[in-house]
């Protein structure tokens, strides 16, 4: 039998020790009244039709925490559209999770922030499309939205949460840098993540259309540096995260610190994924409804194929780069090059590097507008479905 250790210390996926998934990543639904064109959800997700039910996800999370799991985000889709919610933040509390719940605010209101307080939700953070109304109602195929997003972020920070608030950027609003984090001065958040947008899923779709050029984003750096100065001679405390694109590196990051090293997402079906974006590689991943978690982390097929190094492939095999970015992102190798194995093209080692400097001149003229961008939807969706 396998010696399962419970620590963090334990996490050494490189050195042929698999160590505990430190963070869940509960995807409880792909419904969503939203239609954002970057969502990083599968195109097919209208083919996902059981979720899991609340006794199910309640054994997920027992059986996570019982793994050594300690962090734990609730997301989707969005996770409100979920009744039960308030009962799994509960149960995730009583089982010593640290609680966070990753929401676009549709669905919220005072009376269901406070169900969450005494629950024992630890964290919330808000996505904003924009400053800008009309262009947050074109990313995200809804006129309310943005004004709904506004009050309860106040809401939310008016209950004693930290107003945590995420921005995805793009071509389409980068530019509006500035009015973006004004706005957020002006709500009174406490941090706010500028996330260039991560292309899988929709966004994949959509990068045409969304991937900012380099002129835009050296802009944005500026402007964020400028806002921080700002910040800070005004002894005002919000944070500023500017996450930068990877096609804009030429390194990868390790992403999820690695396959199957130390995070694990559980999609509404109860699939387990190395990565949220995971199950659209050419794999098969085992769910909740066929085999323990625990089994699935250490022993599966999929959860073992690209930890530590041996399945790396040249340049990767013989860099003395490949312990800290693992050879970059599976998914985005795959996407790219169709080799799920490949070295990420994102690093300027890999032979398919050029692909990425494509996409960078692509990104330095003219693209699609917003209005030419796919929506998220079921309608949408059901042109990728397999069945
Ligand atoms: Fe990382 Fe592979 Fe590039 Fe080396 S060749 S830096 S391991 S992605
Ligand atoms: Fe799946 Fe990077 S997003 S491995």
């Amino acid at each position: 039998m396998t010696d399962h250790t419970d620590t963090a210390a334990a996490n050494q996926p490189l050195h042929g020790h698999t160590g505990a998934p430190l963070w869940l990543l509960a995807e409880l639904t792909y419904r969503c009244p939203l239609q954002c064109s970057y969502c990083s959800n599968p195109l097919d997700f209208a083919d996902v039709k059981e979720e899991l039910t609340t006794d199910e996800w309640i054994d997920v999370l027992t059986q996570a925490r019982a793994m050594g799991a300690v962090q734990m985000g609730f997301s989707g889709g969005e996770p409100l559209v979920r009744q039960d919610l308030e009962m799994l933040v509960a149960e995730a509390r009583r089982l010593g999770f640290y609680t966070n719940l990753i929401t676009s605010a549709l669905g919220l209101d005072e009376a269901r922030i406070l169900a969450l307080r005494e629950a024992g939700l630890d964290h919330i953070q808000i996505s904003l499309q924009a400053s800008d109304p009309d262009v947050a109602a074109a990313v995200a195929g809804s006129r309310k939205a943005h004004a709904k997003k506004l009050a309860m972020a106040r809401a939310v920070k008016a209950a004693g949460y930290p107003m945590v608030l995420n921005v995805v950027l793009h071509r389409h609003n980068i530019d509006q840098l500035d009015n973006i984090i004004a706005l957020c001065d002006d709500l009174g958040a406490d941090a706010v993540e500028l996330a260039n947008c991560q292309l899988y899923g929709w966004a994949h779709l959509n990068r045409a259309g969304l991937l900012p050029s380099e002129a835009q984003l050296e802009a944005a750096e500026a402007t964020t540096r400028r806002w921080r100065e700002t910040l800070a001679e005004r002894g005002r405390d919000m944070r500023l995260l500017f996450v930068v694109p990877d096609y804009y590196s030429d390194r990868p990051k390790a992403c999820m610190g690695g396959w199957g090293a130390i995070f694990m997402t559980v999609a509404p079906d109860g699939a387990v994924l190395p990565c949220h974006s995971a199950r659209m590689l050419p794999m098969s991943f085992p769910t909740v409804r066929e085999r323990p978690l625990r089994e699935i982390w250490y022993d599966s097929e999929p959860f073992n194929r690209y930890r530590g190094d041996s399945w790396m492939q040249e340049p990767c095999r013989s860099c003395d780069e490949r312990r800290r970015d693992v050879g970059g992102c599976r998914c985005q190798a795959y996407l790219l090059t169709g080799d799920p194995a490949a070295t990420d093209p994102v690093c300027d080692l890999s032979p398919d590097h050029h692909l990425i400097e494509a996409a960078r001149r692509e990104a330095a003229g003219d693209a699609r507008t917003l209005n030419e961008l796919t929506l998220r939807n079921v309608h949408a969706s059901r042109i990728f479905c397999r069945a």
